[in-house]
């Protein structure tokens, strides 16, 4: 079965493997959707794991049940992508998301478990959940990205009439956007370095404003935005760099919460003495409860929200290569394009 998989820093290759059949106890899934991410330009910039297949939003129809009572062939899902073992105090406290073996063979993030870009997914039948008839498959992929924006609205402690940053309007900055207004936040700015980007956030309605990161005015322009020239109550930065979080500690208010979203693969530097002498709520925010992920869903299928609007292309397993370019262009607009593994597929006769 063509997939595409990493070969070397930012090169990607279109492969053949052995398609994935079913297993007792897991959803065998043939994909029709699946989102390049974030985390994803991540291993594709340092070319590692060589052999890796990405891919861990998606969605897709279940081809085998694996001897399941609730999903049947056919039926149209998604799923979570990680491994949470059940067992550990974590877990059983419903915090998978730091259960220490989330990660361990997550699909799409693990050598042993390849994901989306690989056009068949092999998932814990606990993991997968039904997509209501009236969540279309661009929407059902991108229910992970916002589980993951959910949950850092969800612990970034927003209250009704806050004053909101998000620096990086990444899909991740924009979802996180989205819901910090959704939970009442009064004004939510986002910061960027990319302009086109930056636009988008406003066009797109989840910042009331943008703010260009390279202004050399940006720190008085910013800080004229909050109570007293104070700092805002809420800043989440969804990029992870040692940049944006020396920016992310100047802007949040003394007492002020600091949601770390974005992920950097290496060693950051930042002037912590400043989050100290504020008094500075400081906090990671990695992946989603089961809940959250039920909540986006939920979300969907009531209408409150529309994922399908940030998605700015669908291409197939051979443009993959060239739309992680157009992502990492830095001067392009687009922030989510989706893959579609399975069309062109050849049909054999
Ligand atoms: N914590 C989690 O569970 C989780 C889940 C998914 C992704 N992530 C991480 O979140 C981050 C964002 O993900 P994404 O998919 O939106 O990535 P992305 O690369 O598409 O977006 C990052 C954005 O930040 C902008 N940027 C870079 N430097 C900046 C600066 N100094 N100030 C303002 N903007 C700046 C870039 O132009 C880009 O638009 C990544 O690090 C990703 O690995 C975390
Ligand atoms: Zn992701
Ligand atoms: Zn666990």
């Amino acid at each position: 079965m063509r997939c595409v998989a990493i070969e070397g820093p930012k090169k990607l290759k279109i492969d053949n493997r052995e398609p994935k059949t079913g297993k007792k106890g897991y959803i065998l899934i043939d994909v029709i959707k699946a989102g390049i991410c974030g985390s994803d330009i991540h291993y594709w910039v340092n070319g590692e794991p060589k052999g890796l297949v990405m891919g861990h939003e998606f969605s897709g129809i279940v081809i085998d049940n694996g001897g399941s009572k609730e999903f049947r062939e056919g039926d149209r899902v998604t799923a979570l992508p990680i491994s949470p073992c059940l067992k550990c105090e974590e877990c059983k406290s419903g915090e998978i998301q730091i259960c220490s073996h989330t990660w361990e063979s997550a699909i799409g993030l693990s050598l042993d478990n390849p994901g989306g870009f690989g056009g068949r997914v092999l998932v814990r039948e606990d993991m997968v959940r039904h997509l209501p008839d009236n969540v279309t498959y661009e929407n059902g992929a991108m229910v992970e990205p916002a589980a993951v924006a959910l949950r850092a609205a969800n612990i970034s402690g927003v209250k009704r009439g806050d004053k909101c940053l998000v620096i990086g309007g990444g899909i991740i900055g924009l979802l996180t956007a989205m819901f910090l207004r959704l939970k009442g936040a009064e004004y939510v700015c986002l910061t960027e370095t990319n302009a086109k980007r930056g636009e988008k956030s406003v066009k797109l309605g989840v910042a009331n404003e943008w703010f260009n990161a390279l202004d050399p005015k940006i720190t008085e322009r910013l800080m004229a935005k909050t109570r007293n020239g104070n700092g805002f109550d809420v800043v989440c930065d969804c990029v992870g760099n040692s940049i944006a979080l020396t920016n992310a500690i100047t802007y949040t208010k003394p007492n002020g919460n600091l949601i770390m979203v974005g992920i950097s693969l290496s060693a950051v530097n930042v002037p912590l003495v400043s989050a100290v002498l504020k008094e500075i709520n400081i906090k990671g925010s990695i992946a989603y409860k089961k809940i959250e992920f039920d909540t986006v869903i939920k979300l969907l299928e009531t209408k409150k929200i529309n994922l399908e609007k940030f998605c700015d292309d669908i291409v197939t397993l051979d443009d993959v290569q060239a739309s992680f370019e157009r992502l990492t262009s830095g001067n392009d607009d687009a922030v989510k394009i989706l893959v579609d593994p399975n069309k062109n597929k050849i049909v054999e006769i």
